[in-house]
């Protein structure tokens, strides 16, 4: 079997003495949707800064595209092909969208412009921003904006802490939809997600973590049906 394109495995660590995460295991394909879910705490967000680099482990590996990246620093990761849009904080407020777009390629030495057009064609809203500060978007159009920010360095995995965070459930379905669309590009989507049974719902693999561990990996489907999975982390 060919190796996953992410594999973050057994991964320990934390931000003092106390780990945080104790022995988390990722693994995203190429073009598969991953979803992480669980309660608030758990180290969902954790685990995807020790994935991007922005954590020291103290045990485990991680890989991209079969090479150890582990000590890489997160710039060089995203060199790599990572991007990452953080939970907070992940888009600057008083540049306008367009500029927002062009701090995202700041690693580019090529033209980005066709990038920008596309991110411009995946978001037509975040298009008819482009002049406006961000900080003045509504709470969709913004997250839209750390998307976009996030695919100006053409990243194989995208990495999402909570994409849908604030947003209505119409806004949410809409952005689950380009994140399908941008996952048939081929591109590995690695997802933090509250909405749980609605990320599920388009999770080629789920992962229920609980104090920084794997407590049930496996499809999203699989894990809707399951109905220990669902009673304690899906509302029954
Ligand atoms: N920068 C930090 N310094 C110290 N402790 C932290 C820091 N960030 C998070 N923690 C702690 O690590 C644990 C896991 O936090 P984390 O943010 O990873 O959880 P989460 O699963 O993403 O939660 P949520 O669903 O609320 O976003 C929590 O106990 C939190 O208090
Ligand atoms: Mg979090």
């Amino acid at each position: 079997m060919a190796e996953p394109y992410l594999s973050a495995s057994a991964m320990r660590g934390g931000y003092g003495k106390a780990d945080i995460l104790n022995g988390c295991t990722l693994t995203v394909d190429q073009g598969q949707i991953a979803v992480i879910v669980g309660p608030n705490g758990a180290g969902k967000s954790t685990a995807m800064k020790a994935v991007f680099g922005m954590l020291n482990l103290r045990e485990g590996a991680v890989k991209l595209g079969g090479e150890d990246i582990t000590r890489l620093t997160p710039q060089e990761r995203v060199h790599k092909g990572m991007g990452f849009v953080p939970q907070t904080h992940n888009i600057f407020p008083t540049m306008t969208v367009e500029e927002n777009l062009e701090m995202g390629a700041f690693i580019r030495t090529d033209d980005y412009r066709e990038t920008i057009e596309q991110v411009y064609h995946l978001f037509p809203a975040v298009a008819d921003k482009r002049k406006q500060n961000a900080g003045e978007l509504s709470g969709g159009q913004r997250q839209q904006v750390a998307v976009g920010r996030a695919l100006m360095t053409k990243p194989r995995l995208l990495m999402l802490d909570e994409p849908t965070a604030g947003v209505s459930p119409i806004v949410m379905d809409e952005l689950f939809d380009r994140i399908i669309e941008v996952a048939r590009t081929g591109i590995s989507i690695l997802m933090v997600e509250q909405n749980a049974r609605q990320a599920l719902e388009i999770a080629d693999i789920g992962y229920v973590l609980v104090q920084g561990a794997n407590r049930y990996t496996d499809s999203g489907k699989a894990l809707m049906a399951d109905p220990e999975v669902r009673r304690t982390f899906l509302g029954g």
